[in-house]
């Protein structure tokens, strides 16, 4: 049984994409599973493939192989080696192990919280490899448990079934982690993504970093989560203000201040697109502004009206921003490219006349490792920019 690829398919992996589009595809079984490619010319890769997925075939490996299942095995232990180090010196920290295609695990992520290990399989082809991926995954990294959060709405575009299970170790509900000097509890079952944005990890602690030894007083958090932004600033400014449309959320940030014993830090359940508006109206001026939203752009189709929303909350908070001050502005959409990014970020700084210096041009942390040839692996935008005035 074999996947036999269309003109355009072929293309798309002689450029080294991993993906392959249903309508791309001539010929494949109806059952999902792990295939060799053909193009015209002969064998092309092995991928996992899924007939119900629009994303019908990822490219795991390209060219022969004798056992192409050990070779799965073999790309996760290279996901392994390139974590294990960092996993064996943070025995508290927060770090991905697997990346999906980024690790050549086409639809996989595995998050490890303080050694709880939490993964998301959004390929069909996983589903069966379930048990014994938790079992290399504890061998590997000696893990206390191996966690599925498979509750996410992706899983029914792959026909597969939504549910949450340990599947293998003593798992635990929440988890407590450290961030440099921050620490935080993560809900193992119930947060959003795995339990954190492991992806902004380095930048929350490159901020640190910038408002260190600064005469900064007040910051805004927006879009804040469990506020790990927000507490990197606490303890170098006077006060935080964390702002989230979500009071589960909300309730997170509240318990991660209190583990770290600060008080300076307020939350407010709110908008985040009318609260910099009333804001701006109110005339308040803050040092620091973060702003992390979820992706505004989840499709491609959705581009336009969100550069709109970018353009909209930069604008406000470059207004809202004393001379000097520090805007830290993400963007998670893979349908919004870098250059898209910084066009925004400049339209919405000349909109409000005020000239910025780049200080930091960034993405997502080392342990989310991106393919040149496959753009969507790199989605995480994120610059920190100084208001010069
Ligand atoms: C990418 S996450 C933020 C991650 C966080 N900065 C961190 O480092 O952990 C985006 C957050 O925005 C919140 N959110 C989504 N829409 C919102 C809105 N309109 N106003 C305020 N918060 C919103 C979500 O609840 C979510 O917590």
């Amino acid at each position: 049984m074999k996947v036999v690829l269309g003109k355009r398919g072929v293309k798309r992996l002689l450029d080294r994409h991993l993906w392959v589009w249903r309508g791309d595809v001539a010929a494949m079984p109806q059952k999902a599973g792990i295939y060799p490619v053909y193009g015209e010319r002969g064998l092309l890769a092995w991928a996992l493939v899924n007939p119900a997925s629009l994303i019908s075939v990822r490219v795991f490996h390209f060219g022969h192989s004798e056992d192409p299942l050990a070779q799965l095995w073999r790309n996760l232990e290279n996901a392994w080696e390139l974590r294990r180090r960092y996993y064996s010196a943070h025995p508290e920290g927060g770090v991905r192990l697997v990346h999906a295609e980024g690790d050549l695990l086409p639809g996989l992520v595995v998050d490890s919280y303080a050694r709880h290990l939490v993964l998301q399989a959004h390929a069909a082809a996983w589903e069966p490899l379930l048990p014994e991926l938790a079992r290399r995954l504890q061998d590997l990294s000696g893990a206390k448990s191996v966690i599925a959060r498979h509750d996410s709405p992706l899983r029914l575009k792959e026909g597969l079934p939504r549910y949450v299970r340990v599947l293998s170790g003593e798992a635990a509900e929440t988890a407590v982690l450290r961030e440099g000097e921050v620490r935080y509890r993560v809900a193992l079952l119930t947060g959003q993504k795995t339990g954190a944005f492991l992806d902004q990890r380095d930048n929350r602690l490159l901020l640190a970093k910038y408002a260190h030894g600064k005469n900064y007083q007040r910051a805004l958090d927006v879009f804040a989560y469990q506020g790990l932004f927000a507490l990197q600033l606490a303890s170098r400014l006077q006060e935080v203000e964390v702002v989230d449309s979500s009071a589960e959320a909300l309730r997170a940030a509240a318990d991660n201040a209190a583990l770290n014993n600060v008080e300076n830090v307020s939350f407010n359940q709110a908008n985040a697109f009318e609260l910099l508006r009333q804001r701006e109206r109110e005339g308040e001026k803050y040092d620091v502004i973060v702003l992390d939203p979820p992706a505004l752009a989840a499709r491609k189709s959705d581009r336009e009206r969100a550069a709109a929303a970018y353009k909209e909350i930069n604008l406000r908070a470059l207004k809202l921003l004393k001379r000097g001050g520090l805007l830290a502005s993400a963007s998670c959409s893979h349908h919004l490219p870098e250059e898209d990014f910084y066009r925004i970020l400049a339209a919405a700084a000349a909109d409000s006349h005020r000239l910025l210096r780049v200080l930091e041009r960034r993405g997502q942390g080392w342990d989310h490792p991106t393919l040149l040839t496959v753009p969507e692996t790199r989605y995480l935008k994120f610059a920190l920019l100084e208001v010069v005035e």
